[in-house]
């Protein structure tokens, strides 16, 4: 007779990471020019008349906006007042375009986060909407300093004046490279010292001594999760917004989103199923009746794994994605065709099963199959 079926489910909380961004800036390249010329292919605009450039000024890089029309470039060093002009200038290029080239809120995340286009550690390069004073609407662009945006316009310097909820608004620019996605195999787990350190109890029963010897068998089954998140040291999934798994062979993969590393949750769910089968002898020894205890021992916790990651990204070739993967900090193994493989590794937070357990135990009124499992 069953006393009980026991089914637990521990809810494991997972620590999320702590504010790991997901994209990785993508480094653009300036290119010497003058007299109003710029570089084929691959320029960045600040409208549909204005390109992006810098001057140098005595040795001090600042951003400028080239007029191809008036051969020159007009450069803003903040609180400087002037307006800084030349016809040499270099100007803003993305040459295998696989960088992707936003203007974006100068309160968005990737404008806060260093993926800004930075021409000298404290100038980054901004555009707004200004009206002149005919009255027409134009974007003008120009140097971005301690959160204010410098530009020329109609031979002055001015601060960008759009203001709105109490910030000034306008658009940075921005560079990063495009997500890779990825899939991960081969995962070796480092679970070789790890002392189980939770029980669960899978099944348990009592049987009552009916006086004479007997044989009994007995069936015990059910089913446990193990709960895995899988991070990775120290990259964070930097630069990658989709993960395929295979976590244990000849299952299906799994595939995870990571939406902008907020969002972070690489969480593998296995079910395990259990079961026992044993022939029990009962005796007159056994008045009052056993307990019969089935369980599994788990590891509750982190460990630490390695495995191979081969990533690719859309329209990009393996050389670039190996870039991609490098300029994150990773060590690329190998370049095929359209991928690159490199060595991930990291933690494991969660629920491993490390091996059945079970006991048979003369039964007491108030005993638990928790507390004779722990003890064994
Ligand atoms: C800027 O100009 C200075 C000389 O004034 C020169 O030494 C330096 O190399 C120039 N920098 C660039 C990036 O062109
Ligand atoms: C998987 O990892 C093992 C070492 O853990 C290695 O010997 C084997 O070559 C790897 N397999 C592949 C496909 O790289
Ligand atoms: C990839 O290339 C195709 C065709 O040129 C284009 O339509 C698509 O937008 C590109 N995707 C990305 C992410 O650049």
């Amino acid at each position: 007779m069953k006393t009980s079926l026991y089914f637990s489910l521990f809810l494991v909380y997972f620590a999320r990471l702590p504010g790991t961004y997901s994209r990785v800036a993508c480094p653009l390249e300036w290119v010497p020019s003058q007299n109003g010329e710029s570089p084929e292919g691959g320029v960045i605009a600040f409208s549909s008349d204005e390109i992006v450039a810098r001057l140098n000024i005595s040795g001090l890089l600042v951003p400028a906006r080239l007029s191809p029309e008036d051969g020159m470039a007009y450069g803003t060093l903040p609180l400087d007042e002037t307006v800084h002009t030349s016809n040499v200038y270099d100007v803003l290029t993305n040459p295998s375009s696989s960088c992707l080239v936003t203007w974006v809120d100068n309160n968005d995340e990737l404008a806060t986060n260093g993926q800004q286009v930075q021409v000298t550690d404290s100038l980054m390069i901004g555009r707004t909407h200004m009206v002149d004073k005919d009255g027409n609407f134009n974007t003008v662009g120009g140097t971005v300093s301690e959160g204010q945006l410098f530009v020329a316009f109609q031979s002055k310097q001015e601060i960008s004046l759009d203001f709105q909820a109490g910030e000034f608004k306008f658009f940075i620019l921005t560079s990063v490279y495009p997500f890779l996605s990825g899939y991960l195999y081969n995962f070796t787990l480092h679970t070789g010292h790890l002392t189980p350190n939770h029980v669960e109890v899978i099944d348990q029963e009592t049987i009552f001594h009916s006086g004479f010897e007997t044989s009994q068998e007995i069936n015990h089954f059910g089913t446990i999760q193990e709960i895995y998140q899988i991070s990775e040291s120290p990259f964070g999934w930097n630069g990658i917004n989709k993960l395929t798994t295979i976590f244990t062979p000849g299952k299906t993969p799994d595939t995870f989103l990571i939406e902008n590393g907020n969002n972070f949750n690489l969480e593998y769910t296995q079910t395990r199923e259990i079961s026992f089968k044993k022939i029990i002898e009962l005796g007159p020894t056994n008045q009052n009746g056993v307990l019969i205890c089935s369980g599994v021992n788990m590891f509750q916790g982190e460990v630490e794994y390695e495995a191979l990651g081969r990533f690719e990204g859309e329209n990009l070739s393996g050389d670039e994605v190996a870039k991609i993967l490098q300029a994150s900090g990773r060590a690329v193994l190998n370049v095929n065709g359209k991928d690159a493989v490199v060595k991930i590794s990291g933690v494991i937070n969660g629920k491993f099963y490390s091996g059945k357990v079970s006991a048979i135990s003369q039964y007491e009124v108030g005993q638990t199959c928790e507390q004779i499992l722990k003890n064994i």
